[in-house]
């Protein structure tokens, strides 16, 4: 039986009114909050960072905030990120030269870890990695933009983490959307980033219930 979580990426949304788009979403059915961190130098874009994910703890008080750290030296924003009320901290192995002493930081500061995979770097650069890690994000987009065409090649990687690994959180990002949702969940995604497939649509409530009726018991 298939079961995932739906974390929207608020990338595409109104972010002069985060907060406000923020509780959309969960109003309709996410089930965490997808928080996409670029500092232009990992990725050639720019977002924000802990002041902003402050300032959203204060007004979105419960929710689950999966922080998606797309910046280099990723082991300089843990405490801060903490401090701000993220609960999970996704990093990119390709950003880190001690991966393992990273994974061991953030799991002190107190927030689960996520080991982030960009679609060319090999999923076993992470294997000696899994015992230190709650989650693990596979890429099906190039990081740095919202909007872009889901990479299915991907599913590979998925499939090699779940048949190997049954208990860890696995995550897609990128390009997912009521056509390409189910391919990730058959693989073995149980945490789905969906983006500009909700924010975008005509009718988010609609996308949001698919995306829902896709994954959910
Ligand atoms: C890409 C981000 C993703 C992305 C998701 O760099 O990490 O979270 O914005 O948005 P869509 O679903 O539009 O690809
Ligand atoms: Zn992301």
């Amino acid at each position: 039986p298939i079961s995932a979580m739906i974390g929207p990426s608020i990338l595409n949304s109104d972010l002069s009114d985060l907060a406000g788009s923020s509780q959309k979403l969960l109003d309709q059915g996410a089930d965490y909050l997808h928080l996409d961190v670029m500092d232009g130098h990992f990725v050639p874009n720019l977002t924000f960072g802990h002041p902003v994910v402050q300032c959203l703890r204060q007004k979105i008080p419960r929710a689950f905030f999966d922080m998606h750290m797309m910046v280099a030296e990723p082991e300089k924003w843990v405490g801060d990120m903490k401090k701000a009320g993220a609960d999970q901290y996704t990093f990119h192995i390709e950003a880190t030269q001690a991966p393992l002493e990273l994974c061991r930081q953030i799991k002190e500061s107190g927030m689960r870890v996520g080991i982030g995979i960009k679609p060319g770097t090999s999923v076993h650069t992470v294997d000696d990695l899994i015992e230190e890690a709650d989650m693990v994000l596979i890429m099906t987009v190039e990081p740095g933009f919202g909007g872009q065409s889901f990479m299915a090649e991907m599913m590979e990687k998925v499939s090699y983490l779940r048949t190997n690994h049954p208990g860890l959180d696995i995550e897609v990002d990128g390009g997912v959307g009521p056509k390409t949702i189910d391919q990730c969940a058959q693989a073995g995604a149980n945490m789905i980033v969906s983006g500009t497939a909700v924010v975008k649509a005509e009718n988010p409530q609609e996308v949001m219930n698919s995306l829902r009726k896709t994954v959910h018991q």
